[in-house]
């Protein structure tokens, strides 16, 4: 379904960004996977893993916070791939702090990467996509369906992420006339193994979740990832601008 396409992922060396990165290769992609510099290790596991079942794929270090990463990084992926057809703009951080006691450096280290990162990942990655030849792609941000309800202790981390539901907005209103395609997923809470220890020491918070979740349980790193892929494709092609819910159903109630 994606032979031939070149997919950038940021933060692609654990969770949600390594199983985008893999399933996006499954599909014939060739895969940029992106991390910070000291997670180079990290991204190296998710390139043996695509490598290992066939794939293809490249390893560039990238901190979104850092603007002339970002130029470099969509530089040298197009410089070494030809193209970029699709980005997966995942890299995100989480500080959870009741609002009364969040902190200036708790915000902008939240905002800073979930917000300006993925803002000017997707304009360099834009630009690319705009000025290649035929030009267009595919950009897909990871939001959450805490962009979309609130939640305890998340001040910065719902803010941030309602940005991004609403950046995905005007950048399809803006980007529409490149044939440039832009959507957000929105996950509900996921099993990882980063995940899994907070909800093991908290069991009345998986509790409260999976209340919430009419399906009641947690998404797979998996289910995110074919959603992913969903917008990535063809099957796709008429959908622009949406924020795509992965949620079990969370948010219909
Ligand atoms: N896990 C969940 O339950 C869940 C639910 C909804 C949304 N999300 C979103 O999915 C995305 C991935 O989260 P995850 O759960 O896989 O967590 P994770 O910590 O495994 O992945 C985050 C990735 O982002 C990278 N990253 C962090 N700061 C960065 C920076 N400054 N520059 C570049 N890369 C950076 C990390 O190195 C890591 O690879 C995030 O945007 C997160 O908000 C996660």
């Amino acid at each position: 379904m994606l032979a031939g396409k070149v997919a950038i992922v940021t933060g692609a060396g654990s969770g949600l960004g390594q199983a985008c990165a893999v399933a996006l290769s499954r599909e014939g992609a060739t895969v940029a996977i992106t991390e910070l510099p000291d997670r180079r290790d990290k991204a190296a596991e998710t390139l043996a893993m695509i490598e290992a079942a066939g794939g293809a794929g490249s390893i560039v270090d990238l901190d979104v916070r850092d603007l002339s990463q970002i130029t470099a990084c969509v530089g040298a992926t197009a410089g070494q791939h030809g193209r970029v057809d699709i980005l997966v703009n995942n890299a995100g951080v989480n500080i959870r702090r009741n609002a009364f006691d969040v902190t200036e450096q708790d915000w902008d280290g939240v905002i800073d990467v979930n917000l300006k990162g993925v803002f000017f990942m997707a304009q360099a990655v834009g630009r690319q996509m705009r000025d290649q030849n035929p030009s267009g792609g595919s950009i897909i941000n990871m939001a959450s369906i805490m962009g979309l309800v609130g939640y305890y202790q998340r001040a910065a981390y719902c803010s941030s992420k309602a940005g991004v539901v609403n950046m995905t907005r005007v950048l399809a209103v803006e980007w529409a006339e490149h044939n440039i395609r832009v959507n957000a997923v929105c996950p509900t809470f996921v099993d990882t193994p980063l995940t899994r220890p907070m909800f093991e020491a908290q069991p009345e918070f998986l509790d409260d979740i999976l209340h919430r979740t009419l399906l009641g349980r947690l998404a797979t790193p998996e289910e995110i990832a074919a959603a992913v892929v969903f917008l990535a494709g063809p099957g796709a092609a008429m959908i622009h601008g949406h924020a795509l819910p992965v949620d079990g159903g969370w948010t219909a109630m």
